[in-house]
């Protein structure tokens, strides 16, 4: 019998029950062994609730209980997330979470500690939601080197900004919807504002290139300011706005950004909407690969959770080599990445035209018969402080750009 504990009895933490209740003979199977639930660990009480009879409220009991292997962290936080899953590696107890804001932030320590002690400490669930990511990563698709990865990484704002494509609805009714339906966060900053699939980027970065990405090095620019208006120019261009979480190897540099972006039918990310996520990898053996599904919710993550607790459970004692080593790669300043922009103009074209060719080079200026009193254009591709200087020269005239990929 393998002994579990799951630390955290919400959204995600009851699900992981959920499913090893739903699916227990098949998960023993596969496992090799019967999996049994032998503590939960939260603050509050579940009267009437079944996880009742294995429910404790002092994470002591789990951690000095020889006969717990593995500890299922989905409390989410840094702490006390970190200190528990620090003493449950180093007492041989094998860790998996869901947790991304842990392992961006502490996964080089805890993976060095699981190492040393031959144990495991996995995180499938922390990138994508349901969608396996982390395991191809790092055991598929290893006869690669990868030179990029672009994700759709958070769920909420790939809902906020399809809801804006479809429905011509402005960011602050697209999030309300969202928070009505339970898709945002109360307080959505995370999500909104990019932290999120920063952390996340981060985690993959840290996978594909073998070197630990800190996520404070990572440029990080949230959807907040995309509007109805921009919505209309992506449609008139055939594209749509995503919010982008990329990393990129040019020639012996790494790249990594999280921003809006506009993407049309030429990418494999341009139907991926509403809550879904997707991964898009290239790798310089295999081409392209993309990986898509639910990114978020009770289940589909708790699916990729109990699958590590599977993984665990085949390999306890033994660890499960990443790639991931605690040197840390040190990022290019992205003000020398290269990329188009779309430009939206105050004022006429027959106005304002001259200035932008003068300042941008010849550009095509798009105008929205219902968009009166400005134009667009996008530029050819330059370097980020190339474009911040000519945005300059044009001043108070911009009234936003996006990044184009295509
Ligand atoms: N808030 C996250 C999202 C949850 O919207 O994608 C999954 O990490």
């Amino acid at each position: 019998m393998v002994n579990v504990a799951v630390l955290g009895y919400g959204t995600v933490g009851s699900g992981v029950v959920e499913v090893i209740n739903t699916n227990h003979d098949s998960i023993n199977k596969k496992a090799g062994d019967e999996i049994n639930i032998k503590y939960v660990l939260d603050l509050r009480d579940f009267p009437g609730d079944p996880v009742e009879k294995v429910l404790v409220h002092d994470f002591n009991v789990i951690l000095q209980d020889p006969e717990v292997d593995i500890v299922v962290e989905t409390m989410g936080g840094l702490h006390p997330a970190y200190e528990f899953t620090k003493s449950a590696l180093l007492a041989d107890k094998s860790v998996c979470t869901s947790n991304k804001e842990l392992v961006a932030t502490y996964g080089t320590e805890l993976l060095k500690i699981a190492k040393e002690k031959s144990i495991n400490y996995l995180f499938e669930a922390s990138c994508g939601g349901g969608i396996p990511i982390i395991r191809p990563l790092n055991s598929s698709l290893t006869a690669d080197e990868i030179d990029q990865i672009t994700g759709i990484l958070n769920g909420t704002t790939n809902y906020i900004l399809t809801k804006m494509g479809r429905d011509g609805s402005d960011f602050d009714e697209a999030l309300a919807e969202a928070q009505n339906n339970g898709y945002a966060e109360r307080n959505p900053e995370a999500d909104i504002e990019g932290y999120d699939a920063c952390r996340k980027i981060a985690i993959l970065s840290s996978l594909a290139y073998g070197r630990h990405v800190d996520y404070h090095d990572i440029y990080t620019e949230g959807i907040t300011k995309i509007t109805a208006v921009d919505m209309k120019y992506a449609q008139e261009i055939g594209a749509a706005i995503k919010l982008l979480a990329t990393s990129c190897k040019v020639d012996d540099g790494f790249y990594a950004m999280v921003c809006p972006g506009m993407i049309n039918e030429s990418s494999p990310l341009y139907s991926v909407n509403g809550v879904f996520n997707a991964i898009f990898i290239h790798g310089n053996v295999l081409g392209d690969a993309m990986f898509y599904g639910s990114g978020a919710g009770k289940l589909p993550t708790a699916s990729a959770v109990v699958a590590d607790v599977v993984d665990e459970a085949k390999h306890l004692h033994r660890n499960i080599m990443m790639n991931w080593s605690s040197r840390t790669l040190k990022l290019c300043d992205v003000s020398t990445m290269e990329n188009r922009f779309f430009v939206r103009v105050k004022g006429s074209v027959s106005e304002k035209i001259d200035k932008v060719n003068e300042i941008f080079g010849r550009v095509e200026p798009i105008s929205l018969p219902a968009v009166p009193g400005e134009f667009a254009f996008i530029t050819k591709k330059m370097k980020e402080s190339e474009f911040k200087a000519k945005a300059d020269q044009m001043g108070e005239e911009i009234l936003g750009r996006i990044r184009v990929f295509f």
